[in-house]
């Protein structure tokens, strides 16, 4: 079945699945009978789009098309995916899947955002229930890569989580359905314990945010609860840490299920305490913040390889390997051009208070193209654990216009030498057809462990001959050579 995914219902959290599927090269149908959808969905696309691809360290895919339909059988027919968000009612959704399944393929998956309802509850009465399972995301969709997939149907389940990866997703197989899920059990413990702590006067809203983001709250973004409690046990691990905190679980220090009752005093001492704490910002702003946070805390972890970052790797391989920037010189080298180094958009925490891409990023960027140029005539990761790379010696950039978040960027690059121990790029770095910057680099081939400049191996020395060869008649780029000139 083709890329093409519906969204049934398209308020925060199906505007959120139509940016994840649609940045990641799906079609998107919409439906929504709410006359603001498409407004909605512009912003939540808006800030998805400054924030989602440049997550990546390559290109995504080309955006996929969007489009809106009042008819909900015209958005099912024929798609592989639908997502169902409309709101929280049980007979309301029913009454979506009675549309839904009447008009959609058999073979296409139907996924829920509830937050709540089990998959047995969802397929009551349905005409096909096995095609419907829980897909469970966290908002925004388009950057928090969780899914709780919820579905007694193996083969279904493993369908969906194929599909759900593809979109750079996690998709977290719950063995057992279970009222509201095993997340929102989680959050809902620490909410229930927040509102008697603002309902007892203990603490503000503001105060329990404290709690959370100064300590445990950044503990838990990269390695959870009980990966973090076992590091806390010391050396003796998770036994000792559970004989030492275990008998605290039974003080009465938790109001256990105990939930405080939603009275005006209560519901008006929460809104006048977060008025308080973030009235300053509209929700726009705040969303924005949150995003520009959440894109530097994965990118962070990406750089360790570690939970959600290492899965951002993961994809980025799927990503990259069906692109031009998976060839090898060794496969050819098409004459007369540059060779494609780098696509790829710009990171939000590559800007700075400029709100372009900050001139050090430009570097990084050109640098990685390098990388994937020495890559290409077979100095990649194997030869250089063989003790054989590269070190750049000298750097020229000129700066040509600016760059914003989300942008896609593409280096192509033009060898200007390579021969024996030398290796002089020269770059090109455009925004579609604008030129951004170019960069001159000399690099010396070493030996890493005398440290010392050496002669390549045989396989890369082939490379350069091949590029060599295929780029002698290109003319010497405008721009090469340069220094900046000396004053007066
Ligand atoms: N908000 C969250 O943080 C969150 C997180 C995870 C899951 N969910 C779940 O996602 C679902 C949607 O929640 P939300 O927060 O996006 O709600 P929302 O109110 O923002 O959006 C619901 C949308 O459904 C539309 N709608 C109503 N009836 C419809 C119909 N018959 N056909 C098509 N569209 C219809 C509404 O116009 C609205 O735009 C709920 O099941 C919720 O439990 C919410």
């Amino acid at each position: 079945m083709t890329k093409t995914a519906a969204i049934i219902g398209g308020g925060v959290i199906g505007g959120g699945w139509a940016a994840r599927f649609l940045l990641n090269g799906w079609d998107v149908k919409i439906c929504d009978p709410d006359p603001e959808a498409q407004r909605k969905i512009g912003e939540v696309l808006a800030n998805a789009r400054r924030s989602l691809p440049g997550l990546s360290d390559v290109a995504l895919p080309e955006e996929g098309r969007l489009s809106f339909h009042a008819d909900l059988s015209e958005a099912v027919a024929g798609v592989a995916w639908i997502q169902e968000s409309v709101p929280e009612r049980l007979e309301l959704k029913h009454k979506v899947f009675a549309q839904i399944q009447a008009a959609c393929a058999p073979e296409a998956v139907i996924g829920s955002s509830t937050s709540g309802f089990k998959p047995s509850e969802l397929q009551q009465g349905a005409a096909r229930p096995a095609q419907i399972v829980v897909a469970h995301p966290f908002n925004p969709v388009y950057l928090l890569p969780l899914v709780e997939l919820v579905t007694a149907e193996q083969e279904v389940a493993q369908r969906a989580a194929q599909i759900l990866t593809g979109i750079g997703m996690f998709p977290l197989f719950l063995r057992k359905e279970i009222d509201a899920h095993v997340a929102d059990r989680l959050l809902e413990a620490v909410w229930r314990e927040a509102l008697w702590l603002v309902k007892d006067g203990i603490a503000t809203t503001e105060e329990i945010d404290n709690a959370i983001r100064y300590g445990f709250g950044l503990r838990w973004a990269q390695m959870g609860l009980f990966e973090t409690y076992r590091i806390a046990g010391g050396e003796a691990g998770m036994k000792h840490f559970m004989a030492q905190f275990g008998p605290a679980l039974k003080w009465p220090w938790t109001k256990l299920t105990d939930v405080p009752d939603f009275t005006d005093e209560l519901v008006d001492l929460i809104a006048g305490q977060s008025d308080d704490q973030s009235g300053a910002h509209t929700i726009r702003e705040l969303e924005r913040i949150r995003d520009t946070n959440l894109v530097a805390i994965l990118r962070a972890l990406k750089g360790q390889g570690w939970g959600a970052g290492a899965l951002l790797t993961d994809h980025d391989k799927r990503v990259r390997a069906a692109t031009a920037l998976a060839a090898r010189a060794v496969d050819g080298v098409t004459p007369g051009e540059p060779i494609l180094t780098q696509a790829r958009a710009v990171p939000l925490d590559w800007t700075d208070y400029n709100g372009h891409m900050n001139e050090a990023r430009y570097l990084d960027a050109f640098s990685m193209a390098t990388d994937r140029f020495m890559e290409f005539i077979g100095c990649d990761a194997d030869y250089i654990a063989a003790g054989g790379s590269y070190f750049t010696a000298e750097t020229h950039i000129q700066y040509v216009d600016e760059v914003h978040a989300g942008a896609r960027i593409e280096v192509k690059t033009q060898m200007l030498l390579g021969a024996g121990k030398k290796l002089q790029l020269f770059h090109w770095m455009y925004a579609g057809e604008r030129l951004l910057a170019t960069a001159e680099h000399f690099l010396l081939h070493v030996s890493l462990e005398t440290r010392r400049p050496s002669e390549p191996g045989p396989e890369v020395a082939e490379g350069l001959r091949r590029v060599a060869e295929a780029q002698a008649d290109m003319p010497y780029p405008e721009g090469a050579g340069r220094t900046i000139r000396r004053p007066g």
